[in-house]
């Protein structure tokens, strides 16, 4: 698994995967406009096994990394990369001398969770979201 940063010419390929991840589904344009955003604003890194299987999204504002994005495609979840690209995440973050992670999660993603757990992630705080279907919306974070 390899990762580099994603560029303007990488939106199509950034939309496949969201597609694919059947996750967080949203129209074409609220698409193009979050990962517009995201190359604009934070580093957005695609992972590629060899071909695009998942990016992942951060941002560094003082000395804190956020998390915004994480995704993969949904034939190559549950198969480790995941972890491999927590380990990434926690790189970048040390490399960019902050000292800690912090990322949002829906209460019942149990995937995500348990995964973010694993790494020394605890909950922290929570956010004012609600969602019938997801619950709580849950700030996690990680010292580094
Ligand atoms: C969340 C996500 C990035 C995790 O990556 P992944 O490659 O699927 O996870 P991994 O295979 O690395 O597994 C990591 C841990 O997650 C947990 N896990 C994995 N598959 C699971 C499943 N089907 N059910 C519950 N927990 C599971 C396990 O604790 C696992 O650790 P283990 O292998 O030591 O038991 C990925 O599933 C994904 O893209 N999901 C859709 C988008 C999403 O939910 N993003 C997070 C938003 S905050």
């Amino acid at each position: 698994m390899k990762i580099r940063k994603a560029t303007e010419d990488d939106t199509e390929v950034l939309m496949d995967i969201w597609e694919k991840s059947e996750y967080n589904k949203k129209s074409v344009a609220k698409m193009k406009l979050a990962i517009d955003m995201s190359m604009r604003f934070s580093e957005n890194y695609l992972v590629l096994n060899p071909n695009p299987i998942g990016n992942f999204v951060i941002t560094n504002k003082r000395d804190i990394t956020y998390l915004n994005y994480i995704n993969l495609i949904k034939s190559k979840q549950g198969k480790g990369f995941g972890k491999k690209m927590l380990e990434d995440v926690i790189k970048i973050a040390k490399e960019n001398k902050s000292k800690k992670i912090q990322l949002a999660v829906w209460a019942k993603n149990f995937r995500a969770i348990l995964l973010y757990t694993k790494f020394g992630f605890y909950v922290s705080g929570f956010k004012r979201k609600f969602d019938k279907e997801l619950g709580k919306k849950l700030v996690m974070e990680k010292m580094v």
